[in-house]
């Protein structure tokens, strides 16, 4: 539809019909075609009032959009189709690694492609919006929805969730195998204190935006059509509610120009978090900061008119969050053809097996070796083995956000292992332990339930359960050789499990060919590549705990860190565990002949890997950079390059890497981006432990 035309069609709207649009209800109030039971009645609803809706959350399947739509349809005075949206977070029915499991592929491409076969397999389930990315910053595992971010460091957040827009999105919105994406959630969240789910958010204007804002500038500027706001407040204010937020910051600085939707229920809990009165005056906050669509209540849908009316919330501002809308439906050629995505995709079950077939490689490509002591890993064809945990035959491997996933179907996994040998033994219980002696090597299947991460899953232990580590702590009695594998949805405490174990791989919750992939990686079919999004402690009790933490005025060095007056734990270290960027391959790969080359306004630095294996292998070389004197305080590091190369078994690659001033930019007291003139030491490796390989003498 032309916009003369979506222009013809607002002004033909009433404010009744116009305030429609921006409520967003789930499929339920249509569950009895739209008789006034339940939900309606809870709300005090007409039918009147629920064909006038303009979107709904939470289908599960194409036959439920078809009714629901052709029934609206039947009823709505003007024709303007609804618009479906969902969560597919990691996949729909086929369930791809998490996203914190994606991020440690260190890939865009690996997102955008699981991005991209989520939203062929959701829109043939007739989805239009989904909401994801999530690109809240995290740094601290504490926090359940640690497992849907890309971690701890902005520039790796923001690439990937760049990938992700890129990936739903596509070329056009028209082509009906793509989502409309909806970045989340504005802005913070991840900053819960004490990483305690919808717990307050106090951070500085200069942490907001050097770490919280780029990855949802990065989403805006790849075309992203919803921003989603957060729960929580910032500068005191909830963000739902927060007119300096949306109005100066996402719509002036970062230039948005689509949709502004709120959490689920948010624009209600400006009342919880008293700084609305009633629903009305929580209506007139979430309007008056610019929220567009309330999600999940009422309080738009009954009390938006009235605030017009009396010229507290601008008509102005009304028709141009109803454009939003229009343009978006427009956008997703719904107005042409309300069932856009329905029946235009090939058979369900070739759409399966393709999607199987990528999330088996994609996991494989997210699992992060951390231990593999004396290369006990991979495994040999000839290897005796055992399979003992609690995860060896679970299938709760998906995590969480994949509820339209069916967790019976996901590779288990013993079923992986045994479709690569027979030379295996299921431990599974005591009278089976001496059965551990006689293998040359034990797999120990250790995790989290998947209910222990997600929403509302956060936690106070990161270690995994006394039980678990009892149980590896028998199994060492009986044989040594020990491979754990886990299944986990955030950075854990695994100082005890290090201490029981050769080899550790962390793989995640892997999604529906879970098995299968683990299997792949421990037999070496696929080399491992994964590393570390996020700092793995030492102790709960060092959260939160980063690569990039800030330059102090006692930092513990090689000299002082006896002394009693430094920044510093009497009972731990102050480093990770396992460090940001950490994870190990099968390979050995080393970098040489490094060369920097300054050229004051830009460097180069050179680099060559050398693969010196049987085995073809990917790492990720990172270069880190440290401004030795900024006008405010920095990151003792910052990532500023990374790079998965692939580099085949036995040879070397020369690759390079260009930094200008853009890179080495960052907030002024003013708020103001740019870079100073001085000396920029640069870290090259493949961890965030990099070591030093000179510096850059920044001159603009
Ligand atoms: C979550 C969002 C989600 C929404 C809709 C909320 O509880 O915070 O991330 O998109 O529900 O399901």
């Amino acid at each position: 539809m032309k916009k003369e035309k979506l222009d013809q069609l607002l002004e033909k709207l009433s404010l009744e019909e116009k305030v429609g649009q921006l409520v967003q209800l789930g499929p339920m109030f249509f569950s009895e075609g739209g008789e006034i039971t339940g939900p309606m009645q809870a709300m005090d609803m007409t039918k009147t009032e629920l064909y006038q809706i303009g979107s709904v959350l939470g289908t599960h399947t194409k036959e439920e959009v078809k009714n629901i739509q052709s029934t609206y349809l039947e009823h709505s005075a003007h024709g303007i189709p609804l618009m479906f949206m969902a969560d597919v977070i990691h996949g729909y029915e086929t369930i791809f690694p998490i996203p914190l499991a994606l991020a440690s592929s260190f890939d865009p491409s690996i997102v955008k492609e699981m991005a991209r076969l989520s939203a062929k397999e959701a829109t043939s389930a007739g989805v239009h919006v989904t909401f994801s990315p999530m690109a809240d910053l995290v740094r601290d595992p504490r926090w359940g929805r640690v497992l849907e971010s890309n971690g701890e460091d902005p520039l790796l957040n923001a690439t990937l969730i760049k990938a992700y827009v890129e990936g739903y999105q596509g070329d056009s919105l028209l082509d009906p195998e793509t989502l409309a994406a909806c970045v989340k959630h504005f802005i913070g969240y991840g900053e819960a204190e004490g990483g305690r789910d919808y717990n307050t958010v106090d951070i500085s204007d200069l942490v907001l935006y050097q770490n919280h804002l780029p990855a949802f500038k990065a989403a805006i500027d790849a075309g992203v059509k919803l921003v989603m706001t957060s729960f929580n407040t910032i500068r005191g204010i909830p963000a739902t509610g927060n007119r300096w937020l949306l109005q100066d910051v996402l719509r002036r600085d970062l230039n948005f120009d689509g949709v502004i939707i709120s959490d689920w229920a948010s624009v209600h809990e400006l009342i919880n978090h008293r700084v609305a009165a009633d629903k009305r005056d929580a209506t007139f906050k979430a309007a008056n900061a610019g929220v567009e669509i309330d999600m999940m209540t009422d309080n738009y849908q009954h009390h938006l008119v009235d605030l017009v009316k009396e010229g507290l919330i601008s008509e102005e501002f009304i028709n141009q969050a109803v454009m939003h809308v229009l343009q978006l439906k427009n956008d997703l050629g719904l107005f042409e053809d309300p069932y856009r995505s329905l029946d235009k995709h090939p058979e369900k079950e070739i759409i399966e097996v393709e999607l199987r077939a990528e999330s088996r490689r994609i996991a494989s490509q997210s699992m992060v070796l951390l231990e593999n002591q004396q290369a006990i890993l991979p495994l040999q064809k000839e290897d005796q083995l055992a399979l003992i945990g609690p995860l060896a035959e679970s299938h709760d491997l998906l995590g969480a956000w994949s509820w339209i996933g069916k967790t019976e179907q996901s590779v288990t996994i013993s079923e992986g292992l045994l479709s690569k040998t027979k030379q295996i033994e299921m431990v599974k219980d005591r009278h089976d332990y001496v059965k551990l002696k006689y293998v040359d090597k034990v797999i120990v299947a250790l995790g989290e339930h998947s209910e222990e991460t997600g929403e509302g899953g956060s936690k106070t232990e990161i270690t995994l359960p006394q039980e678990q580590i009892d149980l590896l702590k028998e199994v060492y009695k009986w044989n040594q050789n020990i491979i754990v594998v886990l299944i986990n949805g955030r950075p854990l405490d695994l100082t005890e499990i290090k201490m029981y174990s050769r080899a550790i791989l962390e793989a995640w919750f892997p999604g529906s060919e879970a098995g299968n992939a683990i299997a792949d990686v421990l037999y070496g079919d696929v080399n491992p590549s994964g590393k570390l999004p996020m700092s793995f402690p030492r102790s709960v009790g060092q959260v939160p705990l980063t690569y990039n933490m800030m330059s102090t005025g006692r930092a513990i060095n090689e000299y002082n860190h006896t002394q009693k007056y430094v920044s510093k734990y009497l009972d731990n270290e102050n480093t990770a565990l396992y460090p940001f960027g950490y994870g190990l391959t099968y390979s050995n790969v080393k970098l040489s002949e490094v060369e920097v080359i300054d050229k004051g306004d830009n460097v180069t630095v050179n680099y060559t890997l050398i693969n010196p294996s049987m085995l073809d292998a990917q790492e990720v070389v990172q270069l880190y950079v440290k401004d030795i004197v900024t006008e405010v305080a920095r990151p003792e590091r910052e990532l500023k390059y990374f790079e998965k190369v692939f580099i085949s078994a036995g040879a070397s690659k020369k690759c390079s890497v260009n930094l200008t001033s853009e890179d080495i930019a960052y907030y002024h007291p003013d708020l103001i981006k740019k870079a100073d003139d001085g000396t920029i030491e640069l870290y090259l490796g493949l961890d965030s432990q990099a070591p030093l390989i000179g510096s850059w003498h920044y001159k603009a």
